[in-house]
């Protein structure tokens, strides 16, 4: 069974996400289990402060490194421990897999200005960041790799949601899907998916993989490319 620790300000952010959908199944399934540890409750004085003014001066306030390290060492967690962060390594399908083949994964959600860095440094945590853009706090980051994570848990996902024709799984993009009706709005499906020659699906949608990682993500492209 895959632990799932979540140190952040917010617990309540993840109740009704870890108990819904894919993650709240894999959970009832035994497959991960969550804990949310609310950060404050490692603060050392009665008015629970947990940041202070930033070293140098400047704005904004930086959560301190004590709460940090004295909950996770409670939470007696090892490696890995991921800070998400806007300055992190852009968090991947393969950090996902890297993830799901472990026991236990241990994320802390940063609010604020920003996270004393000795916090990373002390706890070889890895600074894991969800996008080029900057949230309001790790939360909505952390639930993005817990989802990304337990999608991945052999028996969290049926046939019918299968991990592996997703995008990225194979380092490509995932051709586009059509459902019933076959036409609407003058819009009608490719004809090659109404066929029934499953070699010929097969072969259009690797080639619409193919053409959208090229258009679209160049950047796959290339290491797609490499790695063949
Ligand atoms: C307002 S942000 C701080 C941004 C920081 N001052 C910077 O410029 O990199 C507060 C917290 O949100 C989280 N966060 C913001 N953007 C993120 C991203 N793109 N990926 C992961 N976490 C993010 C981090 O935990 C961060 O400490």
């Amino acid at each position: 069974m895959l632990t799932i620790n979540v140190v952040t300000l917010f617990p309540e952010v993840f109740a009704a996400p870890f108990a819904a959908s894919i993650l709240g199944r894999a959970a009832a399934q035994g497959l991960v289990r969550y804990r949310t540890t609310q950060l404050r409750d490692y603060a050392h004085d009665k008015h629970q402060v947990v940041d202070d003014a930033p070293y140098g001066g400047g704005a904004g306030m930086v959560l301190k490194p004590e709460p940090f390290f004295e909950a996770v060492e409670d939470l007696r967690a090892g490696p890995p421990i991921v800070l998400l962060s806007a300055r992190g390594r852009p968090f991947t399908h393969g950090d996902a897999v890297r993830f799901a083949v472990g026991t236990e994964l241990t994320l802390l959600c940063g609010h604020y200005k920003d996270v004393d860095q000795r916090v990373v440094a002390g706890l070889g945590a890895e600074e894991l960041s969800v996008g080029d853009f900057v949230l309001s706090g790790g939360e909505p980051a952390a639930l993005c790799v817990a989802d990304a994570v337990v999608r991945l848990l052999p028996g969290a996902i049926g046939d019918h949601e299968s991990a592996s024709t997703d995008s990225h799984y194979d380092g490509l993009l995932a051709p586009p899907s059509y459902t019933r009706p076959p036409s609407y709005r003058g819009m009608d499906v490719p004809a090659v998916l109404l066929s029934g020659d499953h070699e010929k699906i097969a072969a259009w949608r690797a080639a619409e993989a193919e053409r959208l990682t090229r258009e679209r993500r160049p950047d796959l492209w290339v290491k797609y490319a490499q790695d063949d």
